[in-house]
């Protein structure tokens, strides 16, 4: 006889899940449900089955509602959720997830160019920076990279190249949030920093990444991720701060401003794009 079929309604208990799989529907079978249910004293929370948190984690789940399902509808194919919870997720899938809500930062703040918001702005470029800074500075450049030191054939060569995008992006955004503090929405720098990040995400999402998964196995999967993990919880984002106009740092600014697009020309005429 085949086994009770239970449909859960759960929401993810994970602080900063909002985007992926914040709440869902999973149909389990009787039994994976008590074990997954067993990691925890709390009998409305359970642990993620391998696959359902998209950001590859095995997430503290809430159960919304539980129903039993009854034989006539045809289940088998969500029953397949392996109970796999022992396997190591993939922090190259994590990253590539992550690329999505870093492309949700760019949208705000052309948003806020859109409508000339130069306040909502020096909000939205301050996020963009803090999400840049722990996933790029941090997950890959602090994490990812230097375990693919002597790993990864051209592995030194293609990571200089992507750590020279992360400056380029982050100088830029730099120099254009120092140009708010002046009143001056500088388009020309902005528009060069999220062409350059775009064009770096699908340099990652499409090479860089699909290249370097070969030679990350199990072992390596499952400490990159507890890294990973760990740099997510300490990571403490900064504010944006007061935009206040100064006239002797903007002057100096303004120079500042014309070495940085001189800079970039060069780099895009250097670099590996
Ligand atoms: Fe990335
Ligand atoms: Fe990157």
């Amino acid at each position: 006889m085949s086994e009770q079929v239970l449909k859960i309604r759960y929401r993810c208990l994970h602080p900063s899940c909002v985007v992926y799989c914040k709440e869902g529907e999973l149909f389990l079978a009787e039994s994976l449900f008590a074990r997954l249910s067993s990691f925890y004293e709390d009998e409305m929370v359970f642990r993620s089955p391998k696959d359902a948190c998209r950001m590859g984690f095995s997430q503290p789940f809430e159960v919304l509602d539980i129903a039993e399902v009854k034989d006539e509808n045809p289940v088998e194919e969500q029953t397949q959720l392996k109970d796999s919870f022992g396997s190591a997720a993939d922090p190259i899938s994590v990253l590539i997830a992550e690329h999505k809500k870093v492309l949700e930062k760019v949208e705000k703040v052309e948003e806020h160019l859109v409508k000339r918001d130069i306040d909502g702005l020096w909000v939205s470029t301050a996020d963009l920076d803090n999400i840049l800074h722990l996933h790029g500075g941090i997950k890959e450049e602090e994490v990812l990279f230097p375990a693919l030191k002597g790993l990864v054939p051209f592995g030194e060569g293609l990571v200089a190249c992507i750590n020279e995008d992360h400056r380029e992006i982050v100088s830029l955004i730099y120099a254009f949030r120092e140009a708010l503090k002046d009143g001056n929405i500088n388009d020309k720098i902005i528009g060069s920093s999220l062409v350059a990040l775009r064009s770096h995400i699908r340099k990652e999402d499409n090479e860089f990444f699909k290249f370097v998964e070969k030679y990350i196995n199990d072992e390596m999967k499952e400490v990159l991720m507890v890294k990973m993990e760990r740099a997510e919880k300490v990571f403490v984002p900064k504010e944006p701060g007061d935009r206040k106009y100064n006239e002797k740092q903007a002057a100096e600014r303004a120079k500042f401003h014309e070495k940085t697009l001189e800079a970039k020309e060069i780099a895009l005429d250097t670099c590996c794009h």
